[in-house]
């Protein structure tokens, strides 16, 4: 195998200024820096892949506190998951030129960074861009905080996002009996439905939400994966059964609005109804789950080689499309699927 050579300089994005509402095209910048040799323990990494996600928004705005990534102000690099080769390795260092790794410098072409902030692609996939997939969230949702029961009825709210749409097929796996999924797009809706199983797809819009819930789940809803917060989550403990679980695992509705600095998202709940139902309502943090990505990985690449799930994603070619990408991730214009 050859590997590419290693060049003096390498292509990033960074963030000119920090965005008054959501980050546009301008706000963002690709610039060709210098590309210094790996110092002991170091290594240099070429970056094939990078995650555009939406807490990047997060971490552009002004309400981070507490989030668990460092925040972006100008000037700063764009970071995230990055699938990518070692390309040169500094002193005492195990990994090899040729290896692949997983990291969080992504957004930049090369990444110099400690060896020991990289993890070996195990190669248990198919795909090695499944390295990069949110699923752990999704799969530690759906087995520790609100765990699926053969039979149930599980609401999936942004089901066509990258977290989304593996939690309605994972619900599936782990035996729920009626998967709802919801999306803005009446194009996606039809997919999820077609192409991922999705019993019935809701997209907000014609009446009250909680009314097409209720036409989707007319006997409620058992576990709930909400990815949207606002008001798909004030209609979903409304529908919710007796005894129903509730994972927050994201809140794009406060999170990608341009009202909002992205680090908050008012919802109403009725409180009443989770006492009288005894409904349980709590929020996924990783941190609190540190056995869950490697059982979600081993259970994802079985999963993917027996094809009982499937791994939907956009790709945008080249560092240029970047900042782009981003925007179109805001605008809903991609879909995973
Ligand atoms: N807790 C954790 O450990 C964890 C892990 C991963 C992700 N997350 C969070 O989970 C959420 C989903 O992440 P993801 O990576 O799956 O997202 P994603 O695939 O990037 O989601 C993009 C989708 O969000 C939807 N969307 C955008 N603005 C929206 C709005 N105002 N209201 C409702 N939907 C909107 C759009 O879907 P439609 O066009 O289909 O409506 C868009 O295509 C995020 O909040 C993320 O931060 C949390």
């Amino acid at each position: 195998m050859s590997l590419p050579a290693v060049p003096r300089t390498s292509r990033e994005v960074q963030l000119v200024a920090q965005p008054r509402g959501l980050p546009a095209d301008s706000d963002l910048l690709v610039a060709e820096m210098p590309l210094r040799a790996p110092g002991p323990g170091e290594v240099v990494v070429r970056n094939r892949y990078f995650l555009v996600f939406p807490g990047l928004r997060t971490l552009m705005g002004d309400e981070t506190d507490g989030v668990p990534l460092p925040p972006l102000r100008s000037g700063d690099t764009l970071f995230g998951p990055a699938l990518g080769e070692v390309v040169a390795v500094g002193e005492g260092v195990g990994l090899r030129p040729g290896d692949e790794v997983v990291h969080l410098d992504g957004w930049r072409e090369f990444a110099v960074l400690a060896a020991d902030h990289c993890s070996t692609a195990s190669g248990a996939f198919p795909d090695p861009v499944a390295h990069l997939s949110t699923g752990s969230a999704a799969y530690g949702a759906l087995t520790r905080l609100a765990p699926v029961r053969t039979g149930d009825t599980v609401f999936v709210s942004g089901a066509a996002g990258a977290t989304g749409v593996l939690a309605g097929q994972i619900a599936r796996l782990l035996g729920a009996g009626r998967v709802i999924g919801s999306t803005r797009s009446a194009a996606k809706a039809a997919r999820l439905r077609d192409e991922f199983a999705f019993d019935a797809v809701v997209v907000p819009g014609s009446a009250p939400f909680a009314d097409l819930l209720v036409g989707a789940a007319p006997d409620g809803l058992d576990v709930v994966v909400d990815t949207v917060g606002g008001d798909q989550l004030t209609a979903a403990v409304t529908v919710a059964r007796s005894n129903a679980r509730i994972a927050l695992i994201g809140a794009l509705s406060g999170q990608l609005s341009g009202d909002r600095a992205g680090g908050s998202s008012p919802a109403s709940v009725d409180s009443y109804r989770l006492i009288v139902q005894g409904i349980a309502l709590r929020g996924y943090r990783g941190a609190d789950h540190p056995d869950v990505p490697a059982e979600w990985d081993e259970q994802f690449a079985r999963w993917l080689h027996t094809e009982q799930i499937r791994f939907p994603y956009a790709t945008v070619q080249g560092i240029d499309h970047a900042p782009a990408a981003l925007q179109e991730l805001i605008e809903g214009r991609h879909l995973v699927l």
